[in-house]
């Protein structure tokens, strides 16, 4: 299984854009990574998602996005669940952080279509900085 950059997932932001770049290339990672790789493999994917998230959360607050709420909830909920079977992973337990893994891209396209393009909408509206700036 692999996954790969979709053109579509591209919102014209440069740094929303690189970070989900690399979010897409970690999961890709992740889904290939044999057992005794699947832990590192994720716990650089939890890293990633952690400040991912984080800076897309501090965006929404910058630009007062009206759902923050619903946004910021979705990426805590999906935090927790990749580090809870990061644990499991760590204790050798392999099936839930695969099962979670796989679930990821389709997660993503939804996300990415959805919450992430409102966001990147109301930074263009609002005249974020970030949305003026050149790539990292
Ligand atoms: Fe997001």
């Amino acid at each position: 299984m692999a996954y790969e950059w979709d053109p579509k997932l591209e919102k014209g932001i440069a740094t929303m854009d690189a970070v989900h770049r690399e979010f897409v290339e970690r999961v890709d990672h992740a889904l290939r990574a044999a057992d005794e790789e699947l832990a590192s493999a994720l716990q650089e994917l939890v890293a990633h998602t952690h400040e991912h998230f984080e800076r897309e959360n501090r965006w929404m607050e910058e630009c007062s996005f009206p759902p923050i709420m619903i946004h910021r909830g979705e990426h805590q909920r999906v935090l927790e669940a990749m580090e809870e079977t990061l644990r499991r992973a760590r204790g050798g337990e392999f099936a839930p952080a695969r099962q979670l893994i796989e679930q990821l891209p389709a997660w993503f396209e939804q996300h990415a279509a959805t919450m992430d393009n409102a966001l990147a909408m109301h930074m263009r509206r609002t005249g974020h900085p970030e949305t003026t700036k050149a790539s990292e």
